[in-house]
């Protein structure tokens, strides 16, 4: 029997929501970053982390699952998230695209970051080339923060949207980090155009 594909994607899209319920994770984007890190650790055990458009939290938690007790992470966000009880989870309101947003990040940073992830997400407007557009401007800044408080070596994750631009962008990635390498999550919707870029290993400056 074929399944029609609408059914699959809604049981799909179920699965990683009651899942998210049950695990008591604040969103299925959790399973996202759970699972890309799997694959290529670009967060381990005691690390800082830094998470870019961070609300309602789901990433936050699942970094602070892999860094554990001797790490420390940092949720960055235009809204205000639900506080923690986690001592080495801290958040703060902030835009990424505000230059002092980086300084801001740097204050609560006990040594320059090892990892910065971002989820950082527009209003989706439905209009493909503009949701796009600024999903890579906004992806664009969360590189630059990156670049700022990453350590050498250090490594980086975000939210990127299928279309014209995306090439460019990833050349930008590239420029800085060793490693390059787009992926779809499995937790991700086929049907979005969301995709993630990983950079790791930051080139030093020379
Ligand atoms: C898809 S949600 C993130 C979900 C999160 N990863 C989680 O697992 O809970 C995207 C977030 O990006 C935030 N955002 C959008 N523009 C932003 C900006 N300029 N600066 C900071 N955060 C922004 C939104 O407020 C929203 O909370």
């Amino acid at each position: 029997m074929i399944l029609p594909k609408a059914w699959v994607r809604e049981r799909k899209k179920e699965y990683y929501y009651r899942k998210a319920k049950v695990e008591k994770y604040r969103s299925r984007a959790t399973y996202k970053l759970l699972q890309v890190v799997k694959k290529y650790r670009f967060i381990k055990l005691g690390d800082v982390v830094v998470d870019l458009g961070a609300a309602p939290g789901g990433w936050i938690q699942a970094c602070r699952k892999i860094v554990g007790d001797s790490g420390f992470v940092l949720g960055v966000d235009l809204e205000q998230i639900q506080p923690f009880d986690s001592s080495n989870v801290r958040t703060i309101v902030g835009d990424v695209t505000d230059p002092q947003t980086i300084q801001q990040i740097k204050e609560f940073l006990p040594h320059p970051a090892d990892a910065v992830v971002s989820d950082v997400s527009p209003n989706v407007s439905g209009v493909w080339e503009l949701d796009h557009a600024r999903q890579i401007d906004l992806a664009r800044y969360s590189l630059q923060i990156a670049i700022s408080i990453l350590k050498p070596k250090g490594n980086f994750f975000a939210k990127v949207f299928e279309g014209d631009m995306l090439n460019d962008f990833v050349k930008e990635v590239k420029q800085h980090f060793a490693f390059v390498k787009l992926v779809k999550p499995k937790a991700s919707r086929a049907r979005s155009a969301e995709l993630y870029v990983i950079g790791m290993r930051l080139r030093q400056a020379m």
